[in-house]
């Protein structure tokens, strides 16, 4: 019989196959259209899940289901928790991807879909590494608990509600969240920080109807106009957010942590060429690259929907427009406080003759997981072994919604990480899994949770 890591090895394509089957599946859980799909999705992921040997149920929640699953086998052995979602961001702007979003296609050693990084290959080895051992007869070294959520790209209100109330069913010893990525091709990375969120529409309307810019300009206030006024009332160039107490709660990362930000291999230049493509990196001078990316907040804009935007030209003056904004926040911030405030300044800042509706999303609180913790050793080695090369600390600039559940109200020793590449363009065209770092990714969770049991 082989050993877990050899049947790994072995079923290396099948792996492929059958995540490609998933990734065929356009579960993109933010748009209403695809709402059976991304039931689809779950129950994908729970048969498979079931096939492997573990014990699956799907439970409903707000919009689109949580897989739960469980294989307890390991009696007085430690628990480990696995994270993913099977969701997935609209594919959009479609005509920008070499081969179409939803058929699963492999080129230099990457495979291309929507969701292949973010998140479902990423989820698929967790299941891959229980696999392994189930089916080679072994003795999983940990009890394993997954749970599957299909709105983390929507703020993860069904996994919130049901964390409030079941956490005690969830308890570990350890959580894996998969859902990050390494830091550089071929060097994995834990992630120490996640960065919150709190997203928004500012609506503004001005004119009663659409206006005739000449019979009118000069007069009628132009609600794209007073977006411009309100957004530049918001941040200014140097990218200092200009809400009052906006950053009274911000924490500042320990010197330790940016000391070894500043010890990571990182070329600006190539970073700004490869990986931004514009002609300049923009902030707030006096903090690093790093700092600003993953310890400082921000206010983004996202889409101005409103107006004329057909081909050739209108000359009017819309009635409405709006803008769809987000504010990355982090440690100690609150997402509910900072609705507050940004919607008492967007009113504040509100021109002359114009109404202004503000929505703010319930948002997600930001993470930050000490480095001491065992289970955090325990991922390190892990990921050592499985890559061949040591594990850095890192934090992100992006948000899991949950994971502050995880760590506040189930008091799981939390470990974030996970597989995707910088190059794997999440929430953007031509997504990709690099599929060695698939691999190796399977492996790593095999290796943890053999550290975590005890067995390695
Ligand atoms: N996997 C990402 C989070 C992430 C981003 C981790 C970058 C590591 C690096 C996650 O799926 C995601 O995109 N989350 C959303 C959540 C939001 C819509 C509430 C995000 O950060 O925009
Ligand atoms: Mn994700």
């Amino acid at each position: 019989m082989a050993t877990p890591v050899e049947y790994a090895q072995a079923h290396r394509s099948q792996f492929e196959q059958e995540l490609s089957d998933l990734l065929r599946i356009p579960s993109i859980g933010t748009l209403p259209a695809h709402r059976e799909d991304t039931q689809h999705a779950a129950h994908w992921v729970a048969n498979h899940l079931k096939e492997i040997g573990m014990t699956v149920e799907v439970i409903p929640v707000a919009r689109h289901p949580l897989v739960y699953a469980e294989w307890m086998g390991a009696p007085g052995r430690p628990t480990v928790l696995g994270y993913g979602h099977y969701d997935v961001q609209p594919a959009d702007p479609l005509d920008l991807w070499t081969t179409p979003p939803f058929e699963p296609a492999v080129r230099n050693g990457g495979l291309y879909a929507r969701g292949a990084a973010d998140d479902k290959g990423q989820l698929f080895t967790l299941a891959a590494a229980v696999r392994a051992y189930l089916k080679t007869g072994t003795k999983l070294p940990v009890n394993v608990k997954l749970i599957i959520e299909g709105e983390e790209e929507s703020g993860g209100e069904g996994i919130a509600a049901y964390v409030q109330s079941n956490g005690d069913r969830l308890r570990a010893d350890a959580a894996l969240v998969l859902d990050s990525g390494v830091y550089a091709p071929g060097i994995p990375a834990v992630t120490l920080g996640l960065r919150g969120i709190v997203g928004g529409e500012i609506e503004v309307i001005g004119p009663a109807r659409d206006l005739h810019s000449g019979g009118y300009g000069g007069v009628a206030p132009n609600p794209f106009m007073a977006l411009a006024e309100i957004i530049t009332g918001l941040k200014n160039a140097d990218g200092r957010i200009l809400i009052p107490h906006f950053y009274d709660r911000v924490v500042p990362p320990p010197k330790a942590e940016t000391d070894a930000w500043a010890k990571l291999p990182f070329d600006e230049a190539e970073f700004l060429r490869d990986e931004v493509g514009s002609t300049a990196l923009t902030g707030e001078p006096g903090f690093s690259v790093f700092e600003r990316n993953w310890a400082r907040p921000t206010f983004e804009v996202h889409g101005m929907p409103g107006g004329f935007i057909g081909a050739g030209s209108k000359t009017v003056i819309p009635s409405r427009a709006s803008a769809k904004i987000s504010m990355r926040l982090v440690a100690n911030q609150d997402p509910a406080e900072i609705g507050r405030l940004f919607e008492a300044h967007v009113r504040s800042l509100a021109p002359r003759g114009t109404q202004v509706n503000v929505r703010v999303s319930r948002g997600a609180m930001p993470v930050v997981v000490p480095h001491t913790l065992p289970a955090i050793t325990a991922a390190r080695a892990a990921l050592a072994d499985a890559f061949g090369h040591e594990a850095v600390f890192i934090r992100t600039g992006g948000s899991i919604p949950i994971v502050s559940a995880f760590i506040e109200r189930v008091k799981l020793p939390t470990v974030i990480t996970g597989w995707s590449t910088p190059d794997a363009n999440a929430h953007s065209p031509n997504e990709k899994l690099d599929l060695e770092h698939f691999h190796k990714g399977t492996i790593a969770v095999m290796r943890f949770f053999e550290r975590i049991g005890g067995a390695a």
